[in-house]
């Protein structure tokens, strides 16, 4: 496995013999990565003969900048997970990235606007304009995305198919802890006795018989929410405990 700090030498890398007819497949990150990037890089490993990971975090799409302050970084640990399934492992510098100082960006009107995005503006411009920057860099046939979020699953898709982009989108289940916490990064920001109660917030979401029933439901497990709403046939939400902010999606 290779660890590429440099554009300029992964662009070398991207046009040498080693990628010749070969498909590629590609993770994309923020790090702190857990079992549920695991399963994205094992898929990507059967599916293609090169797997390329990139771990970024992106800050334009932070609308809260102590957020993009507290978001857990550790590059080693991460490399340790990836070991054995990513052939390179991109770790770009946002000056790398933007060097146009995100002065060009990629914009959705609609579906940005709702959930996520209605709570966290700006926040699909920042992931569709990397996505987007990333795909170009790494050129590959498959990129792989969670269903966790959801949205930005949609978005993704979205923008593919809009811009007439040359790679497949392959949505992977979100994996979750036994209690049926749904794994994230943030999840390790949670005290014991928030991740005590954390699991309720699926369960209660799965249970509910509508989105309006499961707010007050949330809110007397201890969670602030931010939304819950039924979209698609998946039921969406986000709340917040002791400060840290969770989303989550079921099948309706
Ligand atoms: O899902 C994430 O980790 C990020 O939003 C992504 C897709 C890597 C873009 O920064």
């Amino acid at each position: 496995m290779k660890v590429c700090d440099s554009l300029a030498e992964w662009r070398e890398k991207r046009a040498s013999d080693r990628f010749t007819g070969q498909t590629v497949g590609f993770v994309p990150t923020m790090g702190a990565l857990h079992d549920g990037h695991r399963t994205l890089l094992q898929r990507a490993r059967e599916e293609n003969a090169r797997v390329i990971l990139s771990i970024f975090v992106n800050p334009t799409q932070f609308d809260d900048p102590n957020d993009l302050v507290r978001y857990p970084r550790s590059l080693e640990s991460d490399l340790a997970v990836a070991a054995g399934l990513a052939d390179y492992v991109l770790v770009p510098t946002a000056k790398e990235i933007y060097p146009d100082s995100y002065h060009y960006r990629v914009s959705e009107y609609e579906l940005s606007r709702r959930l996520e995005g209605a709570h966290r503006p700006g926040h699909f411009d920042g992931v569709l304009t990397v996505v987007l920057k990333l795909l170009h860099l790494v050129q590959p046939r498959r990129a792989y995305f969670g269903e966790k979020d959801w949205q930005q699953l949609q978005l993704v898709r979205g923008m593919v198919e809009a811009l007439f982009l040359p790679v497949e989108i392959v949505p992977c289940r979100t994996v979750r802890e036994a209690d049926g916490l749904a794994l994230s990064s943030r999840n390790r920001r949670l005290s014991p006795a928030a991740r005590a109660v954390a699991p309720q917030f699926a369960k209660i979401l799965r249970a509910s018989g509508s989105a309006a029933a499961a707010v007050p439901a949330l809110q007397a497990a201890g969670f602030e929410v931010d939304y819950v709403e039924d979209r698609a046939g998946v039921r969406l939400g986000a709340v917040r405990i002791e400060g840290v902010r969770l989303i989550d999606n079921v099948r309706l």
